[in-house]
């Protein structure tokens, strides 16, 4: 079938489209009704299908003859270690651990938060929960207490599943007192945390509430997986929106089951027993997706890879693991690549490896600048595409669809919509904008299954987030242009969400953390170009009057006081100091402004603006401090 054809099928008849591929999976209830309106209004996908995820991704599959298939490979360049785990170990693992978790008490509809590195006991706990029917919330390991409080307050999970401790390059991260403090904050208190001791870090325990992994498992009952309605959820994903509250996406069952099964074949071309490698981490949704379930749902080997692209030990580490393991897709962020590129230019380690098992590097997470995409196909003579998408979304919103037909990649551009996905550009009064117009990108309703149905818990900032500002869309938040030829550029966020070394996070919340600080009457948090991580958050701030602080001593007051509340992740390194913020005279701090100023943009300033000197002395700050970039 042509791109076309399948694109087209899924707009016009899309409960006709996705039943099909609903048939794709052993539900234990077919489902009858494929789209339907849930209690809010809200399009909601299978809603009388039963199912359980985790019995798709490993049951199905040892009851079907790949018992003995490998699952996961893990590979862990930080610790040395090397290991393959069959599907049928992993069913039982995972099983026995489902088991522990019963015994503290978890039943379907329950929450569990997971705070763990990139080990292959992080994807044990993420499916024994949902064999269980209960709803997962993993916490990515590079984020602080604060952050780990918030996500537990608002997910209030009956038991929290961790690690003693993570390793980044060359230091050992200790978890588990990051845990303590975590619950220490919180109001809500989970009854009990299962901890993984790892070798590096030996973790203290608190009596009554720790319970050892290990331990746990020697007595622990395989449990039986829970069936569960397609619109149940299966996990909560927080992600930065434009304040200091993360909002939890929900992920359903049925949809993103049906969802993932097809993606695998029609976005990554891929087949039972293909090594498909997602060198992402469990933290974000790629991991979600395309390190758990999507490559499990479709009967694939999944690579958990502990490391990093360059420093683990070298920019030769991704062609190692591709090689080693015969990877038939690499799917990564841009910016590991440019991490490889600053390292190795000429890609001389490349020489080292044989790569013929790799069919095509998929990229995402952020804006794939053509440089790193030239350089990509140039050094490794592989297919590269670029694909859109959003936590919100859990799979590709345009891409390149290879497992149905390939189309003429144009650099700069994610391609065309994935099926179910009808994506428009839309004018600030919501008309449809022609092609080579930019305007927000919106997706016009019913989304495709897996999209999110709600906020955990707050089901009126999903609708006044997404579904409020243009009648009829789903917003993304994402601002571009369509080409005559249907293809879509995504130009960037239209709000103050930035994408840093591939990670999600807000300036809105870094500005609610040096606001606080005693010496800062206002402030702005901006992102500027990072020709490495892609963007970087940067902080002007304005003193409150009398205030005596070298400009030094303040910036790094507040560098540590981000880096305590959000993280290392952040990579808030940067504060200067200010007379005057851009204003408009209602008072609103023009930050658009700011960031095209700072990424040496031309600009045009506008007619509301209250102060316009404070411009040029702006321009002065940053070229001063080395912000400016071209
Ligand atoms: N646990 C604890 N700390 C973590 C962490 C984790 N899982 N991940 C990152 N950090 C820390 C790092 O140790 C670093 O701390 P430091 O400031 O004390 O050195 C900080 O957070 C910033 O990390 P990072 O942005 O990863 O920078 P880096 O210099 O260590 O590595 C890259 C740079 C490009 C190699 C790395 O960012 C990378 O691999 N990016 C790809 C991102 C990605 O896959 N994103 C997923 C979206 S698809
Ligand atoms: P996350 O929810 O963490 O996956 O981040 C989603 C955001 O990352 C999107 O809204 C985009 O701003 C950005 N993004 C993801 N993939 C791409 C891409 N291929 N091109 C441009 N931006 C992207």
């Amino acid at each position: 079938m042509s791109y076309q054809a399948e694109y087209s099928k899924s707009i016009e008849t899309p409960e006709l489209f996705w039943g099909e591929k609903a048939q794709d999976l052993e539900w234990f209830k077919k489902p009858e009704t494929i789209l339907s309106k849930d209690e809010n209004g809200i399009d909601r996908w299978f809603a009388d299908g039963e199912l359980n995820t985790a019995y798709l991704a490993l049951d199905y599959h040892v009851e079907n003859g790949r018992a003995d298939n490998t699952a996961i490979i893990y590979d862990s360049p930080v610790t040395g270690q090397k290991r393959k785990i069959s599907y049928l170990e992993l069913r039982d693992e995972v099983a026995k651990f489902a088991g522990v978790l019963k015994s503290q008490g978890v039943e379907k509809g329950d929450r569990v938060v997971i705070y763990m590195p990139m080990i292959p006991e992080a994807v044990i706990a993420m499916l024994a929960v949902a064999r269980l029917g209960a709803i997962h919330s993993v916490v990515f390991g590079g984020f602080a207490p604060h952050e780990l409080a918030v996500r537990i307050d608002d997910a209030e999970p009956k038991v929290i599943v961790s690690a003693s401790c993570g390793i980044e390059i060359a230091k050992v991260i200790e978890y588990k007192p990051m845990l303590d403090q975590a619950i220490e904050k919180s109001a809500h208190k989970p009854s009990a945390c299962v901890v993984l001791q790892r070798p590096e870090a030996e973790a203290s325990m608190i009596e009554g509430r720790d319970i050892d992994w290990q331990e746990a498992m020697k007595t622990a009952e395989p449990a039986d997986c829970v069936p569960v309605k397609g619109t149940d959820p299966l996990y909560i994903l927080y992600t930065s929106g434009t304040t200091g509250k993360p909002k939890g996406v929900v992920r359903d069952n049925g949809g993103h089951a049906v969802a993932m099964k097809y993606s695998m074949k029609a976005v990554y071309n891929v087949e039972p027993g293909d090594v498909f490698w997602a060198a992402s981490d469990v933290g974000w949704v790629v991991g979600h997706s395309y390190i758990v379930y999507g490559p499990l749902l479709a009967g694939c080997t999944t690579i958990v890879y502990e490391g990093k692209p360059v420093r683990t030990p070298d920019a030769g580490a991704f062609w190692r693991v591709c090689e080693e393991y015969k990877a038939k897709v690499l799917f990564a962020a841009p910016t590991a690549f440019r991490a490889i590129k600053k390292e190795d230019p000429d890609a001389k380690l490349l020489e080292n490896y044989d790569l013929s098992n790799l069919d095509t590097i998929f990229m995402a997470g952020e804006r794939l600048d053509p440089p790193t995409y030239h350089w990509t196909i140039e050094k490794t003579a592989k297919p590269v595409i670029d694909h859109w998408w959003q936590t919100e979304t859990g799979w590709a919103i345009c891409g390149n669809m290879t497992g149905i037909e390939t189309l003429e990649p144009k650099p700069g551009s994610a391609t065309v919509p994935s099926a179910g996905y009808n994506v428009q550009i839309l004018d600030s009064e919501g008309n449809e904008l022609p092609a080579g117009e930019q305007g927000s990108i919106a997706i016009k309703l019913p989304l495709p299954p897996s999209c999110l149905p709600t906020v955990w818990g707050d089901f009126e900032r999903f609708r006044t987030g997404y579904l409020s500002e243009y009648p009829g869309y789903y917003c993304s938040g994402d601002g571009g242009y369509k080409d005559e030829d249907g293809y879509v550029f995504i130009m960037g966020r239209t709000d103050d969400v930035i994408n840093v070394a591939g990670h999600r996070l807000s300036t809105g919340e870094m500005e609610e953390i040096v606001a606080d600080h005693e010496a800062v009457a206002e402030c702005a948090v901006i992102g500027i170009n990072d020709p490495l991580k892609g963007q970087q958050p940067v902080g002007f701030v304005l003193l409150k009057d009398g205030v005596e602080i070298e400009d030094d001593a303040l910036e790094a007051e507040l560098v540590g006081l981000v880096r305590k509340e959000i993280g290392a992740v952040a990579c808030f390194k940067k504060a200067v100091v200010v007379q005057r913020l851009p204003k408009t005279r209602s008072g609103k701090i023009l930050r658009k402004l700011m960031r095209q100023i700072a990424d040496g943009q031309d600009y045009s300033i506008p007619s509301t603006i209250d102060d316009p000197a404070s411009l040029p002395e702006l321009e002065d700050v940053m070229n001063r401090n080395g912000i400016v970039t071209e």
